[in-house]
């Protein structure tokens, strides 16, 4: 008897709480890519800078290009919900953002610079393409079609940038073997 009255009291007290729907995790998951995006847009000319190989400086700046298109994208699916463009602390692209300036600064000038800056890369495209999949789901599901286009069309970009990605990271450690190193083995 105790324990039912117990359940009875849980329920209520859930219930009593605004209920915070598909909508609401929509619009905070596009508070978390509008701040990650427009970390990227700082970050990614400091990696064009570093790049040693111009093949990767040039893919960071045409990927800045066209992150810019990606945040007024961004600005429209907030029109759409009819919200305010705003982003939000997001710690995990902070953290991913932090591992590849540690690179730029543990790697400058050395030959493995280039690779740790793919790598740093990709880890955030990767990252974008997991929120970017989810929120054009949700899109979907929500019934905004218009906003649903909009995301995947940033989701392409971003699987496109991380294939090309891929591909410099093969140039890149051929750049590393011209350079003269030594062949590399584990003790
Ligand atoms: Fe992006
Ligand atoms: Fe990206």
């Amino acid at each position: 008897m105790a324990k039912r009255a117990k359940k009875r009291k849980s329920a209520a007290r859930r219930t009593s709480r605004p209920q915070k729907r598909l909508s609401d995790l929509f619009h905070e998951a596009l508070k978390d890519i509008y701040f990650t995006e427009n970390k990227i847009i700082k970050t990614l000319p400091k990696m064009a800078k570093a790049a040693q190989s111009k093949e990767l400086a040039a893919a960071f700046n045409k990927h800045l290009r066209e992150t810019q298109g990606q945040v007024k994208r961004l600005d429209r699916v907030f029109r759409i919900i009819g919200q305010p463009a705003r982003g939000k602390t997001c710690e995990a692209i902070n953290g991913i953002a932090d591992e590849g300036a540690e690179i730029m600064k543990e790697f400058r000038g050395m030959p493995a610079l280039d690779a740790g800056l793919v790598a740093a890369a990709q880890a955030v495209e990767h990252y974008e393409i997991s929120r970017y999949g989810t929120l054009r789901t949700w899109a979907e599901q929500l019934g905004l079609s218009d906003a649903a286009e909009l995301l995947q069309e940033t989701l392409n970009e971003e699987e496109a940038t991380d294939q090309a990605l891929t591909e410099l990271a093969t140039s890149v450690a051929n750049l590393e073997a011209e350079k003269g190193e030594e062949e590399e083995e584990y003790a």
